[in-house]
């Protein structure tokens, strides 16, 4: 396997203007340890100008609703794919309200928004991430399995339905991340046995270890060859320039706090 030069180039984030910590809705939110706010700003900054700048990406910003304090993390927003946008329906109430802001943006820039099924709960990038033309789907924690066949059926493509056993990889994009069109990083732990083969079995892996798993090592934006990821993940990142990638690590502490890291702050914009 080596990095692939071609890919995605333009991303979709939303700067942490009401970024804070309100509610609980994952092991790693705590009321108690809220987020310092003016690092938060500086972190997302960084990860801006990694992306913007190092990495040359196109960044499309949307601005953040008072009232919806996790909407920085737009990876949550939907999956896009041709000119159809995939809008997500939230499992908990405190992130519907995100909805219609993600919906107005996807359909000022002219996609075809379409929603689940009613009842179903998709959210968006979170759970589900093409490798190549395969769609990489969790389920259990957040986006429901009925997801899956929406997904398939909507976009026309193959949906690999992943079920996730840990409450702290409660999203798909905090345990696996697609590196190149056929081959995924990702932490095993995360995944039920039947989901750890059919991710063998399908694709070329890089096993990525608990201890740079609980960092959110694959909560990576991969663009090319380039990669920014969360800090403190140095084993992952030997690996990644040993398979000719180039990471940049960005401290995301303040983002973590709220059970998210750079892949959460950026949707992919093909
Ligand atoms: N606090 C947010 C939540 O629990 C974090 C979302 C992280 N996003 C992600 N794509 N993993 O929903």
């Amino acid at each position: 396997m080596t990095a692939s030069p071609e890919t995605v180039r333009k991303v979709l984030m939303c700067p942490p203007i009401h970024y804070d910590l309100k509610y609980e809705i994952n092991p790693w939110m705590h009321l108690e340890n809220s987020p310092d706010t003016s690092l938060a700003a500086k972190q997302w900054h960084t990860l801006h100008q990694t992306l913007a700048d190092e990495i040359g990406a196109e960044v499309f910003l949307l601005e953040q609703a008072a009232d919806c304090p996790d909407m920085v993390f737009t990876a949550n927003a939907g999956l896009i794919r041709g000119n159809t946008a995939l809008l997500a329906s939230f499992r908990h109430p405190q992130r519907q309200t995100e909805e219609p802001h993600f919906r107005a943006w996807f359909e000022a820039r002219g996609y075809q928004v379409q929603t689940a099924p009613e009842g179903c709960r998709f959210e968006g990038e979170g759970d589900a991430l093409f490798v190549g033309d395969t769609l990489a789907a969790g389920y259990l924690k957040r986006s429901d399995i009925c997801s899956h066949n929406w997904m398939a059926n909507t976009l026309g493509v193959e949906t690999l339905s992943l079920e996730l056993v840990d409450d702290r990889w409660y999203h798909l994009d905090t345990c696996l991340c697609p590196l190149t069109a056929d081959t995924v990083a990702y932490y095993p732990g995360a995944f039920d046995e039947y989901a750890r083969t059919v991710i063998a079995s399908h694709f070329k892996t890089l096993e990525v270890c608990e201890e740079e798993a609980l960092r959110f090592a694959c909560n990576a934006v991969v663009l090319g060859s380039q990669i920014a990821l969360p800090s403190g993940c140095p084993r992952f990142c030997e690996e990644l320039q040993k398979l000719g990638f180039t990471p940049h690590s960005v401290e995301m502490s303040e983002f973590l706090k709220a059970g998210g890291a750079a892949k959460c702050l950026t949707l992919l914009v093909p």
